[in-house]
C-alpha cells in the first residue's frame, strides 16, 4: 500500500498538565523516525499567537463565559481545518494537542473528522505532588510571567478547576486508549475498527523514552571527609570546586531542569550548573534523598562497627536487603527510587537532557533502573564524585557511559 494514502487523526484528551503534549511530542517524534509524516496541532499555541488579549486569566476558561468558550472553539476549528488540509496533503498523522474534555467538544471533532480514521488519546494523572510540580513549572511560561507565583498559581488551579466541571471520560467515542501518563500505563483500550500505525503508537506509548540523562553525584561535603553517612553536611572546597567544574563541563549542553535532593549537597552541586545555564529550574525531590541510616545517621562506618557490631555485620552479610533500625535499606528504598525517577521524566517533559544529582546509594539504586545488575550487586555499583554517568534509553538507541568531568 502506498505509504501516502495512510491516514490518522489523533486527539488528545485530558485536564492541563497531565502530560499530553509530552505523549503528543514523543508520538510525533517516533512516527518521524519511522518515515510517518505527522504534525502537531496545539489549540494553547495557536490561542497565544492569535489572541492578543490576556488568555491565561482563569475567567476564559469558564464554560459560563460566552466570549471566551467562543473563541477557544474558534481555536479549535481552525487547528481542525489545518489538520484536514495536512492529512488533504502528503501528511499521514495529525495530532490535535488540547484538552478536548467536553463530551460536545469531542462530538464536533468526530464530526468534523471523518476523513480519516481517528484516534483519542486521554492522559490521566492524578497524583497530587506531581500535578503540584507540574503545575510550578507550567507558571513559568511567558504567559504567567505578569503576575506574582501565588497568583500565578492560583490562576492555574482555577483554569483547571474550570475544565473539571466539564470533563467526561472516553466511554462513548469508537476508538480509544485511556493512558495513566505518570506511569506510561494503558488503562482502557477499545477499538472499534482497524487503525493505521496502532501497534507502533501503542508500543511507543508505553516505553519510557529517556533522551539524555547525566547522573550525578553531589560534590565532596565535610562528612564525607570523616567517612560519616547520612546528615546533611555541606560541600567542601573541593566539593565546590567539583560543582564549579561541573557547571563549566555542561554549560554548552542545553539543561532545563535539575533534579536534586532536598539535601544541601546535592542542591549546592547543581547551583553552578544553573548558573551557566539560560534558563534552567532546579527541582528537588525527596524521593531522590538519601538512604535513611536510621540508628546510625551521622555516624562514621568505624563507630558503627565499633559500637553497633551487629548491624555492621548483618549489613556486610546481606546488604542489599539489610534495613538500618529505624531506617531503611537498599530493598526497601526501592519504590521511592522508582517514583522519583517517573516524576523526573514526567516534570522533564520531553527535554532532550535531564540532569538528576543525587547520593551514593539512590544514584546507585536509579542506574540498576536502568542497567541490569544482581540484585547483590547494586549496593556496590561505583558512584565517583568526580564523574557521572550518561545515559539514553530511546527505542532507537541504548547508552550507559562514566564520564569525567
Ligand atoms: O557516604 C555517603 C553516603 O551517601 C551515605 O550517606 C550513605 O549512607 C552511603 O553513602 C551509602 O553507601 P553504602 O550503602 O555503601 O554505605
Amino acid at each position: 500500500m502506498d505509504m501516502n494514502s495512510i491516514k490518522l487523526f489523533i486527539v488528545m484528551v485530558g485536564l492541563p498538565a497531565r502530560g499530553k503534549s509530552t505523549i503528543a511530542t514523543k508520538l510525533k517524534e517516533n512516527l518521524v523516525k519511522d518515515d510517518i509524516k505527522t504534525r502537531i496541532f496545539n489549540n494553547g499555541d495557536l490561542r497565544r499567537v492569535m489572541l492578543h488579549e490576556d488568555t491565561s486569566r482563569p475567567e476564559f476558561y469558564d464554560p459560563k463565559n460566552r466570549e471566551g468558550v467562543g473563541l477557544r472553539r474558534k481555536m479549535a476549528l481552525i487547528n481542525l481545518e489545518r489538520a484536514k488540509n495536512y492529512l488533504g496533503k502528503n501528511g499521514n498523522v495529525a495530532i490535535l494537542d488540547a484538552t478536548n474534555v467536553s463530551l460536545e467538544r469531542r462530538k464536533t471533532i468526530a464530526a468534523l473528522l471523518k476523513s480519516h480514521p481517528l484516534l483519542f488519546i486521554e492522559c490521566i494523572n492524578n497524583d497530587v505532588s506531581i500535578l503540584n510540580a507540574s503545575i510550578r513549572r507550567k507558571i513559568l511560561l511567558p504567559e504567567f510571567q505578569h503576575l506574582t507565583e501565588e497568583s500565578a498559581l492560583r490562576s492555574f488551579e482555577q483554569r483547571i478547576a474550570y475544565y473539571k466541571s466539564i470533563y467526561a471520560p472516553l466511554e462513548k467515542e469508537e476508538n480509544y486508549v485511556r493512558l495513566d501518563s505518570l506511569n506510561n500505563k494503558i488503562l482502557e483500550e477499545k477499538l472499534g475498527s482497524a487503525l493505521p500505525f496502532y501497534d507502533r503508537i501503542r508500543d511507543f506509548l508505553v516505553t519510557d523514552s529517556v533522551k539524555n540523562l547525566f547522573l550525578i553525584r553531589h560534590g565532596e561535603t565535610f562528612f564525607n571527609l570523616e567517612n560519616r553517612i547520612g546528615g546533611d553536611s555541606t560541600l567542601t572546597k573541593k566539593g565546590r570546586s567539583q560543582a564549579a567544574s561541573l557547571g563549566f563541563y555542561f554549560r554548552k549542553r542545553n539543561i532545563p531542569v535539575i533534579f536534586t535532593s532536598d539535601k544541601k549537597r546535592t542542591v549546592e552541586t547543581a547551583e553552578p550548573v544553573r548558573d551557566l545555564q539560560k534558563n534552567c529550574a532546579i527541582i528537588r525531590l525527596s524521593e531522590f534523598n538519601e538512604i535513611d541510616s536510621g540508628v546510625c545517621e551521622c555516624m562514621s562506618y568505624e563507630e558503627i562497627r565499633d559500637k553497633m557490631p551487629e548491624v555492621y555485620k548483618a549489613r556486610k552479610e546481606d546488604k542489599y536487603n539489610y534495613v538500618y533500625p529505624g531506617g531503611e535499606g537498599y530493598r526497601t528504598m526501592q519504590e521511592r527510587i522508582d517514583r522519583g525517577i517517573k516524576k523526573a521524566l514526567y516534570l522533564s517533559g520531553n527535554a532532550g537532557n535531564i540532569m538528576i544529582v543525587g547520593h551514593r546509594a539512590v544514584n546507585r539504586m536509579i542506574l540498576a533502573n536502568f542497567l541490569y545488575r544482581r540484585r547483590e550487586d547494586v549496593p556496590y555499583i561505583y558512584i565517583p564524585q568526580d564523574k557521572f554517568y550518561h545515559i539514553v534509553a530511546t527505542q532507537g538507541r541504548k547508552l550507559f557511559q562514566l564520564k569525567r568531568y
